[in-house]
């Protein structure tokens, strides 16, 4: 993969970016958490140091093709204009009059950004020829290309994937960390390693789990997918999250791991409530006693001081996926659990994820308490799962 560097004297010559500035937003549309934005930082400063003329692409949502202003880039712009200390001008449009006139107007070392990338409906098409048509007319606002988004390289999308073919490209400095810290997750990984996985959804992470089930010395459950593995060794759930149609898929990996003497750790006990609120009354059950009227909402005191005992004495430890509902007080000690114990490893710790990352930083965790925070969930799940990223295979291939 080549690097900034290789892209030669890049003064005057309008670079193209991708990044990945999907950050979330409040209510009244404010950012609750920069992260992905200061993680853009280093390259794009690298960028104006060298007088380059400097175009971000970026997306925000899933505003699926259409303009929406609920989607604007807006915030993030004004987000990225403090960082870098000089105005960064939004575009109108992604590839219209407003985007040739901004880029035109650059000056050496100046930032400009397009509006949401998925407002064209060609950005997330299936077809390569639409797709390739409007990488076209991203090419032509550009001299060269930078791929620094890394929480969208598992996308094929024309910013991410058909650009690159199209202009002389390199990987920026955050798509060459996380690459790196990812593949000391999948080369000779330092042993005992330990994946710990959170979060809402069994489905999105089975071809994770059955990958690492090789990989991995164990795996550590919570989050809202726990349910269905509980309700896996046959036991009742009440009211929590259940993805029913899963029990199987969920048996047959349980089974395996026993067959091939692989740990499953999952919660002892569970915190539950009568209603999904933030306020509801907590009470602790064991988790093979959850009642009917209850749902759980985070993994209990005994489970959260058992997951932090593995954590603590692996050599290397993944982590993507909050334990329990941790952005209310009273569900986050399981995270908040998970998350200290991962500052205390003694080897390689990495938070993957843009959940997991904002969760971490919204419980006060100073960042360089980790060895490494991705900025990428659904990617760097990918990247463990060994499948081939469209954003990261696209510039293997590609000379500068
Ligand atoms: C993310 O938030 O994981 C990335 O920005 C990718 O977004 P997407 O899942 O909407 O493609």
């Amino acid at each position: 993969m080549k690097s900034v560097s290789d892209l030669g004297d890049l003064r005057g010559r309008r670079v193209l970016i991708r990044c990945d500035l999907n950050v979330p937003l409040d209510d009244a549309g404010t950012i609750t958490d920069d992260g992905r934005i200061r993680a853009s930082l280093p390259t794009l400063n690298e960028l104006r140091a060298a007088g380059a003329r400097v175009v971000v692409l970026a997306h925000l949502g899933r505003p699926k093709g259409q303009v929406n202003p609920k989607y604007s880039l807006k915030p993030a712009a004004a987000r990225l204009s403090e960082l870098l200390g000089a105005q960064v001008r939004l575009a109108a449009d992604v590839v219209g009059p407003s985007a040739t006139e901004t880029v035109e107007s650059l000056a050496d070392g100046d930032v400009a950004m397009l509006e949401n990338v998925r407002f064209e409906p060609g950005e997330e098409s299936k077809d390569d020829a639409v797709r390739g048509e409007l990488a076209d007319r991203y090419a032509a606002l550009g001299d060269a290309f930078i791929s620094d988004g890394f929480g969208v390289v598992h996308r094929k999308q024309a910013s991410v994937y058909d650009l690159p073919m199209r202009l002389p490209s390199a990987a920026g400095h955050l798509v060459m960390t996380e690459v790196e810290v990812l593949k000391k997750l999948t080369q000779n990984p330092a042993r005992p390693y330990t994946v710990v996985l959170g979060g809402a959804k069994v489905s999105d992470k089975l071809a994770v789990i059955a990958n690492l089930m090789n990989t991995a010395d164990t795996l550590v459950i919570g989050g809202g997918m726990v349910f269905t593995f509980l309700a896996a060794q046959g036991y009742e759930v009440g009211k929590s999250l259940l993805e029913a149609d899963q029990i199987d898929t969920v048996k047959g990996y349980l089974d395996q791991a026993a067959a091939i003497g692989k740990q499953i750790l999952l919660p002892t006990d569970i915190v539950v409530a009568p209603e999904f609120k933030a306020d509801a009354p907590a009470t602790v059950v064991p988790a093979d006693a959850i009642p009917a009227d209850q749902l759980g909402l985070d993994i209990g005191p005994d489970s959260a001081k058992a997951f932090a005992a593995e954590i603590v004495k692996s050599k290397t430890v993944f982590w993507n996926g909050p334990m329990g509902v941790a952005e209310w007080e009273q569900f986050a000690a399981g995270t908040r659990a998970v998350a200290q114990a991962l500052t205390e490893v003694d080897g390689l710790s990495v938070v993957g994820g843009g959940d997991s990352a904002a969760a971490v930083r919204a419980l006060g965790f100073p960042e360089d308490a980790f060895g490494h925070i991705s900025t990428g969930g659904g990617a760097s799940l990918e990247y463990l799962e060994g499948k081939t990223l469209p954003g990261l295979e696209v510039l293997e291939d590609k000379d500068a």
